[in-house]
């Protein structure tokens, strides 16, 4: 496992997970998610809509899908990409486009932005891997402008009378695929529990709105596992 200088305890352990699993993260999702993750990105960025000669962050960039679907939407925008993993950064690097978006090494929990930097914020598949989630929301807040708004992409724990079958397919399929697709079964059981065991859009809604974010909104994709959910920081 690769160590990271702003990487410490959980975010230690995802850090790793991250710089392992790089190159085969744009296959195995789309595996996954059916080929929906592409689209999913593109409503991430189309909700976002910052003004034209604004700022964009995507946090949490990866290999950079919505950096790219943002940078490709509004090119009269700036783009940056931030992540922990510089192998994921190294394939966003590669991919057509990249050159119109900023890509920087950065711990989601102490973003190297001053206050008040950002006119919308994107973030695909992060909250569930921090172990401050709290902490990293009011760092977002802190570097967004009042008014902006951010987009958040992440899994969602299965509810309603589906919850089991959805459980017991997440439990089974998930590491099987990583198994079979990236010959890595232990990162991808690493997914399904961390999917698992995480928030329901409900509860983190009630910690947007304690950091002062209004107009909260959420859709659920995929058979309600996975999530889009969006806030305006108050003016
Ligand atoms: C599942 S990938 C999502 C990538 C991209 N947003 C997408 O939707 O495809 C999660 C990313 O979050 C990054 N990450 C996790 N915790 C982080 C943290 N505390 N600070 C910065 N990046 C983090 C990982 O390195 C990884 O690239």
């Amino acid at each position: 496992m690769t160590s990271d200088r702003l990487a410490h305890g959980k975010g230690a352990e995802v850090h790793g997970i991250f710089e392992k699993i790089a190159g085969y993260y744009d296959r195995m999702n789309f595996v996954m998610t059916l080929g929906r993750h592409a689209r999913w990105c593109r409503e991430v960025a189309e909700r976002v809509a910052p003004p034209a000669g604004g700022q964009l962050l995507d946090i949490a960039t990866g290999t950079g899908v919505i950096a790219l679907a943002a940078a490709r939407r509004y090119p009269a925008v700036t783009v940056t990409g931030v992540d922990f993993s510089e192998e994921m950064l190294t394939h966003a690097k590669t991919k057509p486009g990249a050159d119109a978006v900023r890509w920087r090494h950065a711990h989601a929990g102490s973003l190297p932005f001053e206050d008040e930097s950002f006119d919308g914020i994107t973030e695909g598949y992060l909250l569930r891997n921090v172990e401050d989630l709290a902490g990293v929301l009011r760092e977002q807040h802190r570097v967004l402008k009042p008014g902006g708004r951010i987009v958040i992409l992440e899994t969602c724990p299965p509810s309603g009378p589906v919850k089991p079958v959805l459980e017991w397919g997440m439990r089974t399929i998930v590491p099987l695929l990583g198994q079979v697709v990236a010959r890595d079964r232990s990162s991808y059981t690493y997914l399904e529990s961390s999917t698992l065991a995480f928030d329901s859009p409900q509860q983190v809604a009630d910690v947007l709105s304690g950091l002062g974010f209004q107009d909260i909104g959420w859709s659920k994709k995929f058979f309600g596992t996975n999530v889009i959910l969006w806030a305006t920081k108050s003016s």
